[in-house]
């Protein structure tokens, strides 16, 4: 699709999303000269606050955040001039008309076009009261597109997402709801695909009969912050698991679409999630570890416990780490295991995905050569974009010995200021109507279908809650699920 003007209403407007990636990622499009130069933000917020006070606090966030610096004069003039902000009662249908209003007055000095991005970065109780309202205030019904894209959770478990999914399309229809993943939004996730399908020296060996096991790992430094309201009812599985974590396993185990078009590809990722083995309730504790951190020591610095945070009951049984081994039951991927891990107040921040493959048959012979490994393709997420590939050469100057040697791939190490960010990323593709890296509503309920189960087990106190010290890599009870399969997590730099 082509540039096109567009009037994007941000619910949440003075929240920590919203200044921390949102405004950023916003100027950093109108930057990069990637939306259309008609373009106008509507802030809605909770609180009365004039429209200086709002560019100010805009102009702030962007100065604090953004991977790019504020351009004095008239280019940031002309960004700012088409910020506004509006403080409304959401749950109040009849004060959209003053929100009708602005955009409307946006619209009219913009050619009279209408096409509008609804952003809903607020609490996931009021998703389906906005969506509402913003049909019944008269917004809904305009002349050109309509788009609507929400941050996640996206409900709790299967039911209550089925039933925020059909208050939803009581206002937008599925083609117009934008759900997001950030995760999706990350480069060397959308890079997956390409280097799976672009590369015959990739995808001939990657199935059962090369790849021995898949480790994904997210790992976090931070602890819960500020979030206990929210965290307390989510924990790790429903935060990291239910969303980015198996939209990671998505992209690696997916087939190659017959198209790359949005729909073709959606439809391969769905695949997965329906070959993803689900467990019963009696089954979770061989196959899914959760753990909580207490206090320990990270950078020198005494942290707190999990249970000691502010908000967070002192009885909690919030899970802030989740392993677990998986499978995926189809042709290409039956038996192979499938680790993920995730947690907060681990020792690094890291997102990888480390693909093990099988041993040569010959290995034995060279064991008297020294330390041949298994070839490892090792997927760097964050904080380093790119890749390594692990291989076996052998050592300069001998005849018999064997060293490891790594290939590196980096992909953001020439882009000036980093590459864009998740947020820039997708929030361009909502604007130019792509939404081939958001979660379609069958992905959304599959993961649900594979995580309801395990949050039961839990809840019925099937599985013991594990402690793990803050700065150490979870609980040591995860060990007996790679064991098992005679594997190790690989700890790569
Ligand atoms: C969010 C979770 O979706 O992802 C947070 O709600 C988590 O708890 C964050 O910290 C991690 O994202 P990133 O991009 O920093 O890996």
């Amino acid at each position: 699709e082509s540039k096109q003007p567009f009037v994007m209403v941000l619910f949440g407007a003075t929240g920590d999303l919203a200044k921390r990636k949102l405004f950023p990622a916003l100027y950093a499009l109108y930057r990069d000269g990637l939306v259309h130069e008609h373009f106008a933000i509507v802030g809605v917020g909770r609180s009365e606050m004039g429209q200086a006070e709002f560019r100010k606090m805009v102009q702030d966030s962007i100065a604090k955040h953004s991977r790019l610096s504020i351009a004095e004069g008239q280019a940031w003039e002309n960004f700012i001039g088409r910020v506004d902000y509006v403080a409304l009662d959401v749950n109040n249908s009849e004060t959209y008309a003053l929100l009708r209003q602005m955009v409307e007055a946006r619209e009219k000095t913009m050619d009279d076009t209408s096409n509008r991005l609804f952003y809903l970065s607020l609490a996931p109780e009021l998703f389906g009261t906005v969506a509402t309202n913003l049909r019944l205030g008269g917004l809904t019904q305009n002349q050109g597109w309509k788009r609507l894209i929400i941050e996640k959770p996206f409900g709790k478990d299967l039911e209550s997402a089925r039933a925020l999914n059909e208050v939803i399309s009581q206002s937008f229809r599925e083609e117009e709801v934008y759900r997001i993943d950030h995760y999706l939004g990350k480069e060397m996730v959308q890079n997956i695909e390409m280097l799976r399908f672009t590369n015959m020296l990739f995808e001939p060996v990657w199935n059962n009969r090369y790849i021995d096991n898949v480790q994904i790992t997210a790992s976090e430094t931070l602890g819960v912050e500020d979030r206990a309201s929210y965290y307390e009812h989510s924990g790790a599985l429903r935060d990291m698991v239910q969303n980015h974590m198996l939209q990671m396993l998505m992209m690696v185990c997916m087939e190659p679409p017959s198209k790359f078009e949005t729909e073709a590809i959606r439809d391969e990722k769905v695949k997965v999630l329906r070959s993803l083995r689900r467990y019963a309730e009696d089954e979770i504790s061989q196959y899914v570890v959760r753990g909580q951190y207490t206090t320990g020591e990270m950078k020198g610095q005494q942290v707190l416990g999990y249970r000691d945070e502010a908000n967070v009951a002192p009885d909690s049984d919030t899970e802030t780490f989740v392993a677990a081994k998986l499978y995926v039951n189809n042709f290409r991927w039956s038996g192979v295991p499938f680790f993920i891990r995730t947690g907060k107040r681990m020792p690094k921040k890291a997102t990888e995905i480390v693909v093990q493959f099988k041993e040569v048959p010959l290995l034995n012979n060279f064991t008297h050569a020294g330390a041949v490994g298994p070839n490892l393709l090792v997927i760097r997420i964050h904080p380093m974009e790119g890749m390594t590939l692990y291989l076996n050469a052998k050592k300069p100057g001998t005849d018999d010995k064997v060293v490891p040697i790594a290939m590196d791939f980096c992909n953001n190490c020439d882009i000036e200021g980093g590459s864009p960010e998740a947020y820039e990323r997708l929030i361009h593709d909502a604007v130019h109507g792509d939404s081939t890296f958001f979660t379609r509503w069958d992905e959304v309920s599959l993961a649900w279908k594979f995580v309801d189960p395990i949050r039961r087990a839990w809840d019925k106190g099937l599985v013991p809650l594990h402690d793990y010290q803050a700065g150490t890599w979870g609980p040591k009870a995860v060990n007996f699920l790679l064991s098992e399969d005679d594997v190790n997590w690989w700890y790569v730099r």
